[in-house]
């Protein structure tokens, strides 16, 4: 059965909360290539790449259930940052509000009865655990590491070791 135009619409617009992700984390890697951090700026890059990821599965689904991917514009990311802790909290922060979309979707899908959508859906509900799990521990780590310039070049040197897909 072919997907209903209101979850071909939400989804369509998840696609574009996703890019729009993959465009702030990229800026926030242009900001660490800027500032000398490049391990940093590596694991920024690689976070945009699988949010680019992130899209392609939805616009997968779209085109499988018979559906069209319509592409809405991107806002212009922010290339104003603070300090690395403050950029990871910001980095936290966007990931729970797209915590909170997927799963209003989840909701619709539920609502229209869409139970592929669902099931489609329970892999972005998984993966936004860890998500947060994961920008949440670098935003400890920074808040850690303080002042202290060695720790922070340190946590540099570890982030940059992220393995890419
Ligand atoms: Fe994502
Ligand atoms: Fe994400």
């Amino acid at each position: 059965m072919n997907i209903q135009q209101a979850m071909q619409d939400a989804i369509n617009e998840q696609i574009n909360a996703e890019l729009e992700s993959a465009y702030i984390y990229l800026s926030m890697s242009a900001h660490f290539e800027a500032e000398n951090l490049p391990g940093f700026a590596r694991w920024m890059r690689l976070q945009s790449q699988e949010e680019v990821g992130h899209a392609m599965r939805l616009f997968d689904y779209v085109c499988e259930r018979g559906g069209r991917v319509t592409l809405k514009a991107l806002a212009e990311p922010t290339t104003q940052f603070g300090a690395p802790v403050t950029l990871f909290e910001q980095a936290l922060a966007h990931e729970q509000k797209i915590t909170r979309l997927i799963d209003e979707l989840y909701q619709a899908a539920a609502q229209h009865s869409d139970t592929p959508t669902q099931v489609m859906l329970q892999w972005f509900v998984t993966e936004q655990v860890e998500e947060e799990n994961n920008v949440g521990l670098v935003v400890e780590q920074l808040r850690r590491a303080g002042d202290s310039s060695a720790a922070l070049l340190f946590l540099d040197r570890q982030l940059g070791t992220r393995a890419g897909d």
